[in-house]
């Protein structure tokens, strides 16, 4: 068993198996001591019913008990996490109460409460797993020249040809896309992978036409689909990324930022990965317009979804060869949504022995831009996470150097950090390496890291020789910058 699963639920199918047979015992014993004389009286009949009831619930009590404390002390011993020690907190206050109701039946009100403070006793005596001192302090860099590869544990492959819905969307969306399908087809067929690529629409072109910025037809393909490729959409991108991002799962959006040799950048030393929650914050869309002077906005935070990208974080850093990873918050002034975020995800990464240093959002935005190399990966909150990769992207060359994969259980969504870039839609002159970037992570999801890499030479190679596009400097077209690239490949 892997030291972050939690023996807790199956010691409580345990103790509620053992509760149920002696609640049948009980029931057996009971039937023996009713008079068989019918004349021998109410009273004494409901005076019999009442201490059978009492000795039969503190009978299951303490089974219940004494399950939860064994696999407890159990996991105790073997030195786990904390749910063990809560279990075995709880066990032993329902084996207190258990033991002591046959004397004084009105303590079986207190064996939810006596539960609750063992539970609360286990969670604060529990020790510290192995590993866990010390988070603040992160370790060294990471070695350099290291690839991006992004999941070193991909998804099982499946049968080829691999379907890919192809979104372009809006605006540059329409010029970046269809270059990062040029490279998807240069990588593959013998002995590389098969795809058929499925073009679908959505944005705010589709919206004029349909009065529907994201058809039904483009959700359902997306959720299909072995994997989605998507551009930007314009003024309905809210309406379209984020039904996207349902559409296949998607728990944790994943924004690498690092420098290229050859690309003047801010920070040429940049090198780190945003881990993003993708489901909630104040991008859960619960706002409202209460009156003409006030409107509000519910942010959303669930333990569930902090552990589930606290989990990805682990298994992420783990892949990587490393132990910690950095998790930016404002927990000091939302105490209770970035609380509960904050406890959640340094809880798991504790249970995995992964080391965590905590960092202030607003600290954090100072920091990255003074010593980018402080940080390598940085577990955030949804809005934090959208506008410190974008603040990233300025320290490495700008958005046209960004890709992101938007990862569910099993499907996923790649698409550039960046919009539709209205200021250049249609010269022909966006920048295609975010775009192909995020293939080369499409590519790593699929079961294909060699080819990933390959994809990832090739940019590097271009953007270390050129030709670059204007917002590098340079005067090359999307489509120069993309024959380039499939050239190297
Ligand atoms: P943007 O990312 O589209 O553009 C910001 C700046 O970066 C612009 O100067 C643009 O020319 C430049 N830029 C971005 N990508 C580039 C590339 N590949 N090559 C060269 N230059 C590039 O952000 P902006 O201007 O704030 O938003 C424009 C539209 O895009 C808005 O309607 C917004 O709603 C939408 N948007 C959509 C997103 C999505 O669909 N995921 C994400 C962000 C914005
Ligand atoms: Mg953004």
């Amino acid at each position: 068993m892997e030291p972050h699963e939690r023996p807790a639920y199956g010691t409580l199918a345990l103790g509620g198996l053992l509760g149920s047979v002696g609640l049948l015992l009980g029931l057996w014993a009971g039937s023996l001591s009713v008079p068989s004389d019918p004349d021998a009286g109410v009273a004494a009949g409901l005076a019999g019913a009442a201490l059978l009831l009492v000795v039969l619930v503190a009978g299951t009590f303490l089974l219940l008990g004494l399950g939860l404390a064994g696999v407890g002390w159990w996991a105790l011993r073997t030195g786990r996490t904390r749910v063990p020690s809560v279990a075995l907190g709880a066990g032993l206050g329902f084996v207190g109460t258990g033991l002591l109701t046959p004397l004084v039946p009105s303590l079986l009100l207190l064996a939810p409460v006596a539960a609750l403070v063992g539970g609360f006793a286990g969670h604060r005596l529990a020790p510290a797993p192995a590993g866990s001192e010390g988070r603040a302090d992160r370790p060294g860099g990471r070695e350099p020249g290291r690839t991006d590869t992004l999941f070193s544990r991909p998804v099982p492959r499946r049968a080829m040809p691999h379907e890919i819905v192809v979104i372009p969307g809006d605006g540059i969306g329409q010029e970046v896309v269809p270059a990062a399908v040029e490279v998807l087809e240069a990588v593959a067929g013998d002995p590389g992978p098969e795809f058929e690529f499925v073009e679908r629409e959505a944005g705010d072109r589709v919206r004029e036409e349909t009065g529907e910025a994201l058809p039904g037809t483009t959700y359902e393909a997306a959720a299909a689909a072995d994997a989605t490729l998507f551009g930007a959409a314009g003024d309905t991108a809210a309406d379209v990324i984020l039904p996207l991002r349902e559409a296949v799962g998607s728990f944790v959006n994943v924004r690498p930022a690092r420098a290229y040799p050859g690309v003047e950048a801010v920070r040429p030393e940049t090198d780190l990965v945003f881990l993003r929650e993708n489901t909630e914050g104040v991008y859960a869309g619960h706002e409202s317009r209460l009156s003409e002077d006030l409107s509000t906005l519910t942010r959303v935070i669930t333990t569930s979804a902090s552990e589930r990208l606290a989990e990805f974080a682990c298994d992420y850093v783990s892949e990587r060869g490393e132990d910690s990873f950095q998790v930016v918050h404002k927990a000091n002034v939302m105490r209770e949504t970035d609380g509960r975020f904050r406890d959640a995800v340094v809880d798991v990464a504790d249970e995995r022995g992964i080391d965590t240093e905590e960092v202030l959002m607003d600290a954090f935005a100072t920091r990255v831009c003074l010593d980018p190399t402080a940080f390598d990966v940085v577990v955030c909150p949804n809005l934090a996470g959208d506008v410190l990769s974008d603040l990233a992207a300025g320290l490495v060359g700008g958005l046209g150097l960004l890709p992101s994969a938007n990862i569910g259980p099993g499907n996923a969504l790649f698409e550039p950090v960046h919009g539709t870039a209205p200021d250049i839609a249609g010269e022909g002159v966006a920048n295609p390496c975010a775009a192909v970037l995020s293939a080369a992570m499409l590519l790593d999801h699929l079961g294909y890291g060699a080819e990933g890499d390959r994809v990832r030479e090739a940019v590097e190679g271009v953007l270390a020789d050129g030709p670059h596009t204007p917002d590098l400097g340079g005067d090359a077209t999307t489509d120069d910058v993309t024959a380039a690239v499939v050239e190297r490949l």
